[in-house]
C-alpha cells in the first residue's frame, strides 16, 4: 500500500522522466532537420562535379558546337566523340555515322528549348537541356541504323524531329575517318 506522499512522489518523478524523453526527441528532431538542411544548403553552393554548360545563344558562334565542329570525330585513343544540337525540329547532324565494337562518346546540347536524345535499340535516352552538354557513353555491337527520335515535347514540329545513327564497320570506318575530321551521313 502506498501513502500519499510517495503516490504523488511517483507522479513527479513519472513527470520529469517524461519531460526527459520529450526534450530529447525534441532535440533528436531538430538535429536530423540541422543535418538535412547542412546537407542540402552544401550541396547547393558547391558546383555539382561533372556538369558541363554551354551558351545556347552563342553555340553557332564559338566554342564545341560551332557547326564545323559538329559529328564524328577520332580521338588520340581510338575512341570515338560525336557533337551533336538539337534544334526546334531537327538534330544536327541529322545523321550521325560511328564505327561498330567502338566507345563513342556522345557530346549534345540544345540550341533552344528541351529535346529528346533517345537512340532506338540501345540504353541511350538522355535530355538536350539547353545550358547544359549531354554526356553519353555508348557502344554499338554491330553495323546497324538506330532511328533516334526526339522524345521529349518541344512544340508543333516535335513528331517531325527525328535523325538516325548509321553503326558501320570499323574497317569501313577508319577508312571514311582518313578523309575528312568531322564525319556525318548527311549526303
Ligand atoms: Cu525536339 Cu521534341
Amino acid at each position: 500500500m502506498t501513502t500519499g506522499t510517495d503516490h504523488s512522489m511517483g507522479e513527479a518523478i513519472a513527470a520529469r522522466i517524461e519531460r526527459r524523453w520529450a526534450t530529447l526527441s525534441i532535440v533528436i528532431v531538430g538535429v536530423l532537420v540541422g543535418m538535412a538542411a547542412f546537407i542540402g544548403i552544401h550541396q547547393a553552393t558547391m558546383p555539382q562535379g561533372h556538369v558541363e554548360t554551354a551558351d545556347p545563344k552563342t553555340l553557332h558562334l564559338s566554342g564545341e558546337f560551332i557547326e564545323s565542329n559538329l559529328g564524328t570525330s577520332v580521338e588520340a585513343d581510338g575512341s570515338v566523340t560525336v557533337r551533336a544540337i538539337g534544334q526546334q525540329y531537327s538534330f544536327t547532324p541529322q545523321c550521325v555515322v560511328v564505327p561498330a565494337d567502338t566507345p563513342v562518346s556522345f557530346r549534345a546540347t540544345s540550341a533552344d528549348v528541351v529535346h529528346g536524345f533517345l537512340i532506338e535499340g540501345t540504353n541511350i535516352n538522355a535530355m538536350l537541356v539547353p545550358g547544359y552538354v549531354s554526356v553519353l557513353p555508348a557502344r554499338f555491337n554491330a553495323p546497324r541504323e538506330h532511328v533516334m527520335p526526339c522524345q521529349e515535347f518541344c512544340g508543333i514540329g516535335h513528331q517531325g524531329m527525328w535523325g538516325k545513327v548509321k553503326v558501320i564497320d570499323k574497317a569501313a570506318f577508319s577508312k571514311l575517318s582518313a578523309t575528312r575530321r568531322r564525319l556525318t551521313c548527311v549526303d
